[in-house]
């Protein structure tokens, strides 16, 4: 059954902020097998490899265009010495990953793996550093070592280990979760450490960082205003302003709660309307956070960076719990898609966003069997590949005169139907959930300003909300033609239940 069409009104003609490419950003933590396994297989394996990285993990995101990758963490990044991922990998020191099931890290993936990793990618690295069991000159030393030219101590050392020009390392985290994991400060202590950290971490040459301050959990605003007024009041005039160039958040979706967060594949449609008013609170907690910059910050010059985001289930049965290893549905996809509606519409403060985590942990892309090595794209992988036109482009303004259908959730009210559009090199690209478990809805797409001609469209959906890849079934869900139609207004677009779709055209 289809309920009446929606209009939905867009002037082409009218480009509002951009989407900074950025928030189509990546995070790979050393945390069960996302680096080992996922990402990384060491030389001697037989899965085809350069320098020990897996090359079908390359190709399959090489596709998606990453911009970023987050790395080393996450909560292992506060306990992560890089001068132990560095030199001969014989003499690399190992550790126990205290965090993420107390296994022993070997350090075999260091700083020159995640630098020729990013290479074979083509993404920017953003490098989160130490401030929970670190040290200013420690993390000082490693900008110096990566992004350094000429001669001093790192720069010896670096050339020692075969690497003789600098890389550019832009994005650089000043720590994380500092109220938890990253060390259990206070905001005003924390505050005090990231203008220290933020004052040695220096430029070299032409390598202009771009620091992230350690952020907030969820809504906790208090954090962001501690952070964002200790940004004044400096006493030395020769340090750059703002010390930070942005501040973080992270919020995951989770069903239930911390406890019991509810299983991957098995939940009822219940459970996922109730992941689905979670997902869509990322523009309330948006809001919120930008407003309280607003009040030291009105030009936005300082950024949010959301570099934790992602859906949070109950481990796959039979796998260690400290690994984190879930699996991906047609749910996380639309998770997902209702994101990245919110984040164009908050194309002035977001400078970037990254998904927990890229590859066989939390909300992945990527699936790869421990036993076969095969490997999997999910669901989510598949958003991030139909939305990737909307990187760099014009974000444009979506009006729905009619309002949206929506439903009531416990004590919410869950819009239904999400849709953003931007615009890029003379081509529109519109992207469309519908959010309903059972009814399909049409949106009269009502375009002003400009024709659409070439039009194509695409569709990911399945016969279940449940529905996921696998081994055996790796196009279970996946990205299929879809027809629209012309209207003398633009075009009636159809979306049954349950759906993402991507409609892309020139613009003429
Ligand atoms: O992404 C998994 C963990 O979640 C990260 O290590 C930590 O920052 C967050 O709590």
């Amino acid at each position: 059954m289809s309920r009446e069409a929606i209009p939905a009104v867009v002037n082409v003609d009218v480009e509002g902020p951009q989407i900074n490419r950025h928030v189509y950003g990546h995070f790979a933590e050393h945390l069960g097998r996302c680096i080992y396994g996922g990402f990384y297989v060491g030389e001697d394996s037989d899965i085809p490899n350069e320098g020990g990285i897996r090359l079908d993990v390359v190709e399959a995101l090489r596709a998606l265009n990453i911009p970023n990758l987050r790395w080393p963490g996450g909560c292992f990044a506060d306990e992560y010495h890089w001068m132990d991922g560095i030199g001969p990998k014989e003499d690399r020191a190992v550790m126990i990953n205290t965090h993420w099931g107390g296994v022993e890290e070997n350090n075999h993936f260091g700083t020159h793996e995640f630098m020729a990793l990013c290479e074979l990618l083509g993404t920017e690295p953003y490098i989160s550093g130490n401030v929970g069991s670190g040290t200013v000159r420690e993390m000082s030393e490693w900008i110096e070592y990566l992004t350094r030219d000429g001669d001093s101590p790192m720069v010896r050392l670096r050339k020692q280990n075969g690497r003789e020009e600098p890389w550019k390392v832009k994005y650089w985290g000043l720590g994380n979760e500092t109220w938890g994991c990253g060390g259990n400060m206070s905001a005003e202590q924390y505050a005090m450490d990231a203008r220290k950290y933020a004052t040695y971490c220096r430029n070299y040459g032409d390598n202009k960082l771009y620091r992230i301050a350690a952020g907030a959990a969820d809504f906790s605003y208090d954090w962001t205003e501690t952070l964002m007024k200790q940004l004044g009041h400096l006493g030395c005039q020769r340090v750059e302003r703002p010390l930070y160039q942005a501040v973080s958040v992270h919020y995951y979706t989770i069903a239930g709660n911390w406890e019991n967060k509810g299983d991957a594949k098995e939940f009822t449609t219940d459970e996922y309307y109730t992941t689905m008013v979670k997902a869509a609170r990322t523009d309330e907690l948006l809001t919120g956070h930008s407003n309280v910059m607003d009040l030291y910050d009105p030009t936005k010059e300082i950024g949010i960076v959301m570099d934790e985001w992602g859906t949070w289930w109950n481990v796959e049965p039979g796998t260690n719990p400290g690994f984190l290893y879930q699996q991906n549905t047609l749910r996380d996809a639309l998770v997902a898609s209702v994101h990245f509606d919110i984040f164009h519409k908050h194309a002035d403060r977001l400078h970037m966003a990254n998904i927990a985590q890229t590859v066989n942990v939390l909300q992945a892309m990527i699936l790869t069997d421990p036993d076969s090595g095969a490997l999997v794209l999910t669901p989510t992988y598949h958003v991030f590949e139909m939305n990737k036109g909307h990187q760099d482009a014009a974000s444009l303004r979506v009006d729905t005169p009619a309002g949206l259908p929506s439903r009531k959730v416990d004590e919410a009210e869950l819009d239904t139907v999400s849709i953003s559009a931007s615009r890029k090199d003379g081509k529109v690209l519109f992207s469309l959930s519908n959010l309903d478990a059972d009814e399909a809805v049409d949106v009269d797409l009502d375009l002003r300003g400009g024709t659409l001609r070439e039009v194509a469209s695409r569709i990911l959906t399945a016969d279940a909300l449940q529905s996921h890849n696998e081994p055996t079934a790796l196009e279970a869900v996946a990205p299929r033609a879809h027809e629209v139609t012309a209207t003398e207004k633009g075009l009636r677009v159809h979306l049954p239940a349950h759906s993402f779709v991507t409609v892309e055209g020139s613009v003429a």
